[in-house]
């Protein structure tokens, strides 16, 4: 089948290249020629495990293809995925201008039967606002060509893409067309998932749904996580407790420093400015962004606490990028983090694996070391923000030797205590030792 998929940043160009080992034949297609023409070399320009390789190997078997022009790339496509961004507006409401000018030129310039599927996360009803622009640039061509639209929510997580779009926990299809319905099927054909047929309205809201459920366990568990360093208990415990009840489940349980991201930030701003457009106080949302909002300034006072006063102090911030394996900034903790640390006085040394330019950019004041050893130089505390493996497996006797204090704060209640207080050092940890 040919496939269309416009945009190709992090949900594009994963959608392609899996649609592409399905056997499809995949056109990328992007407004940003710099994009284009890396994507073009084989050269991905995020960092994304796994997705490299693949876009190599479809180029040079002549399955996929990159351009700029929407003209040039519609025409075969059977399929046409828009997998454009919906960042948000100052008022919280996504910004769906990007979506808007991709319907329109789909409009003005398609010429027989197409489905086109929206990947991307709006409100309930872009569907039919789709459907309706889209509608009224046939009618200014005076002409009439039929089409449908589907809402097909992405619910893969940065870092792990690849593994999630192979192996989704479902797919979700909203459509009330039971040609495009027939159409879908064919290109999901050999994905091993249950499909939800659903109509374009419940399947906006699912995806909605679901990540302000994932960024609220997220905040009840960090607000847990507060009560925990009250009373001595350890929240990691308590999470591996509740993660065994089924009803519950294991996943998003762990307390640390906030959700980040281009995603459950926007979009649980995004669903409250839908509940306040519909009059409906959604005050759990209101709450999971608030918890999220202060939990970096949690941090931070509980650093100074533990510290005496952070004016001074040297810190090597572990991990820059909002979660491991992946290049992303947006919305990151890091970002909150830093500012704070030198409102406090302290100097920063940091480091990450993968995303350091853009921050040195943003903040000039901050050190860049190339490992943790080196971040570690001199420092009186440890902060770690980004459970990247490799912090995972520092070798904290070596860190310990290059330290002029003996802090580690434990940001993301990934490392283990007693490797760190087997060094020498002193652990402290989001309502885990230490926290009081
Ligand atoms: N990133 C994620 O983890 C994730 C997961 C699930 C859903 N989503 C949703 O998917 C959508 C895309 O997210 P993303 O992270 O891939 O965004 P992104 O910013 O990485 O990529 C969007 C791409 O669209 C391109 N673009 C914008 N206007 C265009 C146009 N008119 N024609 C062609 N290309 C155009 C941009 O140049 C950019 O490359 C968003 O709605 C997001 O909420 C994202």
């Amino acid at each position: 089948m040919k496939i269309a998929v416009i945009g190709t940043g992090y949900v594009g160009i994963t959608t392609s290249v899996s649609l592409g080992e399905l056997g499809h034949e995949l056109i990328g297609v992007d407004i940003d020629p710099e994009k284009v023409k890396k994507l073009k070399q084989g050269i991905l320009p995020i960092y994304e495990p796994g997705v490299e390789s693949l876009i190599q190997r479809q180029l040079a078997a002549g399955s996929l293809t990159f351009t700029t022009s929407l003209k040039e790339a519609l025409p075969d496509a059977e399929v046409i995925f828009i997998a454009v961004g919906t960042p948000s507006l100052p008022n919280g409401e996504p910004d769906l201008h990007y979506v808007e000018a991709v319907a329109r030129e789909i409009g003005t310039h398609i010429n027989d039967y197409k489905v086109i599927v929206n990947k991307s996360t709006v409100p309930v009803g872009t569907a039919d606002w789709v459907r309706d622009l889209i509608e009224r640039e046939l009618e200014r061509r005076h002409v009439k060509v039929e089409f449908d639209v589907v809402s097909n929510p992405e619910f893969l997580q940065e870092g792990k893409a690849l593994e999630d779009a192979r192996h989704p926990d479902r797919i979700v299809l909203g459509s009330s067309s039971q040609r495009a319905k027939q159409t879908m099927q064919t290109v999901y054909a050999n994905v091993n998932a249950p499909i939800i047929h659903t109509s374009p309205r419940n399947a906006e809201m699912i995806k909605y749904a679901s990540n302000a459920i994932l960024a609220t366990k997220i905040s009840f568990m960090n607000d847990i996580a507060k009560l925990c360093a009250h009373l001595s208990v350890d929240v990691s415990e308590v999470a591996k407790g509740m993660g065994l009840d089924q009803r519950i489940g294991p996943h998003f349980l762990r307390a640390g420093v906030g959700y980040g991201g281009s995603c459950f930030p926007k979009d649980v701003e995004a669903l409250y400015a839908l509940g306040q457009s519909a009059g409906q106080e959604m005050s759990i949302l209101r709450d999971t962004q608030r918890i999220n909002r202060e939990q970096p300034g949690w941090v931070i006072a509980q650093m100074e606490r533990e510290l005496g006063s952070l004016k001074g102090k040297k810190i090597a911030l572990l991990g820059l990028a909002f979660k491991p394996n992946t290049d992303d900034l947006r919305e990151a903790p890091s970002l909150k983090l830093l500012p704070l640390l030198h409102a406090a006085g302290a100097t920063v040394r940091a480091t990450d694996p993968i995303v350091t330019d853009p921050v040195k950019e943003q903040f000039p004041k901050v050190g860049i070391a190339a490992d943790a050893y080196e971040a570690a130089l001199d420092a009186d505390a440890v902060l770690l923000c980004t459970e990247w493996a490799s912090f995972l497996k520092i070798d904290w006797k070596r860190i310990r030797e290059r330290m002029k204090g003996d802090r580690v704060f434990d940001a993301r209640n990934a490392l283990s205590i007693e490797k760190v207080e087997a060094a020498g050092l002193r652990y402290w940890g989001v309502g885990r030792k230490g926290s009081a």
